[in-house]
């Protein structure tokens, strides 16, 4: 790598407009580009982060306490209310302007590969395709005894009534209890979604990781590996994360404010204020 910054995670001090021209440079000038998004990505959208603070009914649980196989066999229904809500507040919440800003800017550069570890589905309904949801997708339902697939309408609920327990619904084929198709701590990621994403960090010139804390491998090794193929890797985040020995370039800056300066860069507008 020939123009790696002076020093790893650089926090970039110039203006917003600044560092977007820059990596609008970077941009234009990678054939292949991939961006990476975590929870962060959807913040300005109302989803809590992981490991953000939030007033929420959920705050008191810690989400790699319920997101286990143990937690679901121990007791279904608080999992499934946790889920439950989940779903609610995704369905009631809209993309922000960093993700249709990210579909536009993906529009227009014509190879960008989107890897996503969130499970809402917030980037297609801002028409964005998603490469790979390494960790899975919120609602693509299935039961925990079969695997079996489950389509069938959830019953309504508010995010602001959901009860702390909920009973799973119960699988049409055998009988059993339905649980999301999120990718569990002590799971394995989906084979083919991880194939993609390593294969799109692997053949990308620059990556945007957006809006991740990088603390959970094997996504948060994407970056590395991205850097070991040549490319130059830039995060955009409001806070230091435990990416920053990956990354050349640190844009201390919101998803919903830094991918619409770097839109307009690239059509050539000068972005709000
Ligand atoms: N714009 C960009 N980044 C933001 C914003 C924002 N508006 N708000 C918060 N962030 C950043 C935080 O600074 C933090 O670094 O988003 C990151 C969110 O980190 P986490 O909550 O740890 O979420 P994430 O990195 O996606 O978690 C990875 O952990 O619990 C598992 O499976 C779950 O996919 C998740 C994985």
């Amino acid at each position: 790598m020939s123009q790696r910054e002076p020093h790893h995670g650089t926090t970039v001090s110039s203006a917003q407009a600044d560092t977007a021209a820059q990596v609008a440079q970077w941009l234009a000038q990678a054939r292949h580009v991939c961006v990476v998004t975590g929870a962060g990505m959807s913040a300005e959208s109302g989803i809590p982060t992981f490991r953000g603070t939030d007033d929420s009914l959920w705050s008191r649980f810690d989400p790699q306490q319920l997101a286990t196989a143990e937690a679901w066999r121990a007791d279904s229904e608080l999992v499934w209310g946790w889920y439950r809500w989940r779903m609610a507040g995704v369905q009631r919440a809209q993309p922000n302007a960093g993700h249709c800003a990210l579909a536009a800017l993906a529009a227009r550069h014509g190879s960008v590969a989107l890897v996503t570890q969130n499970v809402d589905d917030l980037h297609e309904r801002a028409s964005s395709t998603v490469a790979a949801h390494v960790h899975g997708n919120l609602f693509a339902l299935r039961c925990f005894d079969c695997g079996h697939p489950h389509d069938a309408p959830l019953a309504p609920c508010a995010p602001d009534s959901t009860p702390l327990r909920l009973a799973p619904p119960v699988c049409g084929h055998c009988g059993g209890q339905v649980r999301p198709g999120v990718v569990w701590f002590g799971e394995a990621l989906p084979a083919d979604a991880w194939h993609a994403a390593v294969q799109a960090a692997s053949d990308c010139e620059l990556m945007l990781v957006v809006g991740t804390s990088g603390l959970v491998h094997p996504a948060a090794g994407l970056p590395a590996l991205a850097r070991r193929h040549g490319a130059r890797v830039v995060e955009i985040n409001p806070a230091p994360t435990a990416l920053a020995p990956s990354v050349d370039w640190a844009w201390r800056a919101t998803a919903a404010t830094a991918l619409p300066a770097l839109l307009a860069c690239l059509e050539g507008s000068v972005p709000d204020p």
